[in-house]
């Protein structure tokens, strides 16, 4: 069965499914996009993350978290490949244990080769507790399904998904009392018509994590910004889709076939980590990366290349520039660089 017939059997059985609903069956259900077809996050396929661009990402955040002191346990939660892994963990010693859980079989596949046999979960409730060290997360909360509030004068209603032909269409359904409360406490200013993506599924994520937790840090990087970066993003709402590294169709037209992702509120995130005692701190991703040393590795790498360069050797010096403007990539202001980076120490 296709994603767009469970749908319609589901919308036709119960009414217009709620936005969040329509998301987890499109991304993660039978047949959906994370669960079909090939791994996504790769150059071969739908988009490229930090990791994937250059191994400068995982090691530099590999020294954060040597810093930090990872006493045992190493998880990564939305793996991908397992390259973020695969570059970070010789930055910490033997004795730590890694783990990756993955929600896409084929990403899990992949896995296998970077961590230990039997450490590669689907979903928390796999893993050991208490944990001891850090959990990260590289674009995993943006994928994760969120509602629909749309302001309607003083107060809101959702946008559910309801039967359009072979299609699909919104309609907007009375609001939930927990999306509203979401939408007024992390929405902002926002004006008549305007659409707040209520990530109530990130605040359960990232409280059952917080949970596990017992001591040390959670990492979660993505796009994204505060109450505040966000408003001017209202009137149209951040919700997308990619296909193919290229923003795709509208995400009702061909569920299951496309990457459906929001930017990431990382004030309700900070909101999560303060209730749960824990301490956050919220950077971009090129201030992050620069504090702990990539700048100073880009600049040696110049060096490097010049004295190539100079030396006549012209594969090392195409190999380092080359491994220079990927480095440089992850700090892109207006790329890569203007992602996100929350810490949260327990
Ligand atoms: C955008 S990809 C990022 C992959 C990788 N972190 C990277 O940076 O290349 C998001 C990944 O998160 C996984 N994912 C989504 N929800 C998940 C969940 N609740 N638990 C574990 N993995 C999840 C998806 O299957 C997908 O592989």
């Amino acid at each position: 069965m296709s994603v767009s017939e469970v749908l319609h059997d589901r919308i036709e059985a119960d009414g217009p499914v709620h936005f969040d609903e329509f998301m987890e069956i499109a991304l993660y259900g039978d047949g959906g996009f994370f669960t079909t077809g090939p791994l996504r996050s790769a150059a071969t396929g739908d988009f490229l993350t930090s990791p994937e661009v250059s191994p400068w990402f995982g090691r530099t955040l590999g020294r954060f978290l040597a810093a930090k002191g990872v006493e045992r346990h190493l998880v990564e939660v939305g793996a991908g490949s397992g390259s973020l892994l695969e570059t970070l963990l010789p930055e910490l010693g033997v004795g730590v244990e890694a783990w990756a859980v993955e929600a896409s079989p084929m990403a899990r596949d992949s896995l296998g080769d970077v961590v230990e046999s039997g450490r590669v979960v689907g979903s928390l409730s796999g893993l050991p507790a208490p944990l001891s060290g850090a959990i990260i997360a590289n674009e995993l909360i943006d994928n994760l399904p969120v509602a629909l509030a749309v302001r309607r004068g003083s107060a809101w209603v959702e946008h559910a998904v309801a039967a359009a032909g072979d299609g699909f269409e919104f309609v907007e359904v009375p609001v939930r009392p927990a999306v509203a409360e979401w939408a007024d406490r992390f929405g902002g200013a926002v004006s008549e018509g305007g659409i707040v993506e209520a990530q109530l599924a990130a605040a359960t994520w990232l409280t059952d994590a917080l949970a596990l937790l017992e001591t040390g840090v959670a990492v979660l990087i993505d796009y994204g910004g505060t109450v505040e970066e966000l408003e001017p993003r209202r009137q149209q709402g951040t919700l997308r889709t990619y296909r193919g590294h290229h923003l795709g169709p509208d995400p009702l037209l061909e569920p299951g076939e496309t990457d459906i992702t929001v930017d990431v509120n990382f004030t309700a995130l900070g909101a999560v980590a303060e209730a749960a005692g824990a301490q956050a701190t919220l950077q971009r991703q090129d201030d992050f990366l620069a504090e702990w040393g990539l700048r100073d590795e880009v600049r040696d790498m110049k060096h490097r290349e010049l004295a190539a360069a100079r030396a006549g050797d012209t594969m090392p010096q195409l190999e380092i520039r080359t491994e220079r403007i990927a480095a440089e990539t992850l700090l892109h202001p207006r790329g890569l660089g203007d992602f996100r980076v929350l810490t949260v120490e327990v």
